[in-house]
């Protein structure tokens, strides 16, 4: 794993801009896996200025995000298919048929979790952009997924109820479910990009890169990806 530390969030921000400009001025056609979360939001503000200031163009790109909590039809405010419209996808011009996403709605989720591996197989991805919880998930991949799980649905963690609770309007809003890209499919895309920010970060980071290997420890398979990348804060970094 390639390891940068910044000195803060917003020098990790133009590093991982930088990364992300790259794959889409490489390939103009790229599929970039996104991710939600609040880490990303500084690096999506970066591409969405560069959009307006360099013409960069997303007319192509198709994109394909990470997870979706169960329950949640795109127009509600905390779906994460509403985030990445708010935060990226309007800024940068790209139109809901580029983009795809897990229908938090879907009736049959068996059926939905075929639907998106068969997408997820259909397009190979150049990028993968993943930020990383507290107790080591990648995506909605609590501790104990195996590393060849595909697209499921998974009961979140207590741990991760109460990260994600400070976005919505009180913890019991917080959906206790979602839809999840599996570990094999993340591990399949022919990059990936981990960014961490904070010190409620540096535990997970220091055993996402320097522990064992275990599915106890979800982003600890991403050491044995081939091109993959950390971009860490010093407080995140800290343990390391
Ligand atoms: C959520 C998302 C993850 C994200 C994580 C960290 O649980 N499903 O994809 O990486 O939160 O979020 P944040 O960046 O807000 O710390």
């Amino acid at each position: 794993m390639k390891i940068i530390i910044t000195k803060d969030y917003e020098e990790l921000s133009a590093k991982a801009a930088e990364v992300l400009l790259g794959v889409v001025e490489q390939n103009p056609r790229a599929v970039l896996g996104l991710a939600t979360g609040t880490t990303p939001l500084g690096l999506y503000a970066r591409m969405i200025a560069d959009h307006r200031e360099n013409g960069t163009d997303y007319s192509q790109i198709r994109t394909v995000n990470l997870d979706e909590y169960k329950g949640l039809p795109e127009m509600h405010g905390q779906s994460y298919a509403y985030f990445m419209r708010k935060n990226l996808f309007e800024g940068l011009g790209i139109t809901p048929g580029q983009t795809n996403i897990e229908d938090g709605t879907a009736e049959d989720a068996k059926q939905e979790c075929a639907r998106y591996d068969a997408l997820l197989e259909a397009l190979p991805r150049d990028i993968q952009l993943l930020g990383l919880g507290s107790n080591g998930h990648i995506a909605f991949n609590e501790p104990g997924t195996p590393f060849g799980s595909g697209t499921h649905v998974v009961a979140l963690a207590e741990s991760t109820v109460k990260d994600n609770a400070r976005l919505f309007k009180d913890i019991s809003e917080v959906p206790r479910k979602a839809f999840t890209m599996g570990i094999r499919q993340i591990m399949q895309a022919k990059k990936v990009l981990i960014l961490a920010s904070g010190a409620n970060k540096a535990e997970a980071v220091y055993k996402m890169v320097k522990g064992e290997v275990t599915e106890k420890v979800p982003a600890s398979v991403l050491q044995l990806h081939p091109d993959c990348t950390l971009i860490a804060d010093e407080a995140a970094g800290g343990k390391l």
